[in-house]
């Protein structure tokens, strides 16, 4: 996973302390509650185990309001980014707003306070909405994933697909009527393209789901960390905001 943060005083040598029970592992496998298998037969078929790409699905599928998403993704142990990150963070703003945000994934700020965009990123983010005349009264944001990956290192494809059906029912559930994707890992994920976010940026899209009664326009634009590490892409940001002022006065 990476280590960036310490839990504990000492160190702790998990691999060493299963190689000294090497019988623990390798013991014949018995189901608990019943008696020893005769030698040679095989146990009886068990009903297969959700996998976590099923249970993200079933669990999302299942939350009719946002507060019951937030907690089936807070009860979802499938995702491993879970057991490092230090809160869930689900998301910030109106949900009755009509325009929602979606960014990639907490870092360490949010990670610790379990708020979408709240460090530097988050800041500039601020502006750039008062910009056009717009706070987090009047917008809805979260993230394709939910939890921080350690030490920010970019989300793997295999976590992305995982917490998707998350971020979906989310979209549906506050049926926003307009969606701004925040640099490529939104913007690839939710409009299901490998394209750069080079190309992809500016152009007003549609985001289809069945959840959802029409089609919502997206804009994909600059993630606000890629601005701060690239200040000269500021002006076609700038662009990008204007576009988004102009749709919502005529009434998206
Ligand atoms: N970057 C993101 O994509 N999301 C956050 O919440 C913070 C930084």
């Amino acid at each position: 996973m990476g280590a960036d943060e310490a839990i504990g005083d000492a160190t702790f040598d998990r691999l060493g302390a299963i190689a000294a029970f090497p019988q623990v592992i390798s013991a014949p496998r018995r189901e608990p509650g019943r008696p020893p298998l005769p030698d040679g037969a095989s146990p009886p078929p068990r009903p297969a185990a959700l996998s976590a790409a099923q249970s993200a699905r079933t669990l999302a599928a299942a939350a009719r309001t946002l507060a019951e998403l937030q907690a089936a993704i807070a009860a979802f142990d499938g995702c491993a980014l879970k057991t490092t990150a230090t809160n869930l963070v689900f998301a910030d703003g109106t949900p009755q707003a009509r325009i929602m945000l979606v960014g990639e994934a907490p870092g360490a700020d949010e990670d610790r306070l379990g708020k979408p965009f709240v460090g530097v990123s988050g800041q500039l983010l601020d502006r750039m909405l008062a910009w056009i005349g717009l706070d987090r009264s009047k917008i809805y944001i979260t993230n394709i994933l939910p939890w921080r990956p350690p030490g920010n290192r970019a989300p793997t494809s295999a976590e992305i697909a995982l917490c998707l059906p998350f971020v979906e029912r989310h979209i549906e559930l506050v049926d926003p009527a307009l969606l701004v994707l925040l640099g490529a890992t939104a913007a690839r994920t939710l409009l299901g393209t490998t394209e750069g976010i080079m190309k992809l940026r500016g152009r007003w899209l549609s985001y289809a789901s069945p959840g959802l009664s029409r089609p919502v326009p997206v804009l994909a634009t600059f993630h606000p960390a890629y601005l701060l590490r690239s200040p000269s892409q500021k002006r076609e940001s700038w662009r990008d905001l204007l576009s988004i002022k102009n749709k919502i006065k005529i009434g998206i």
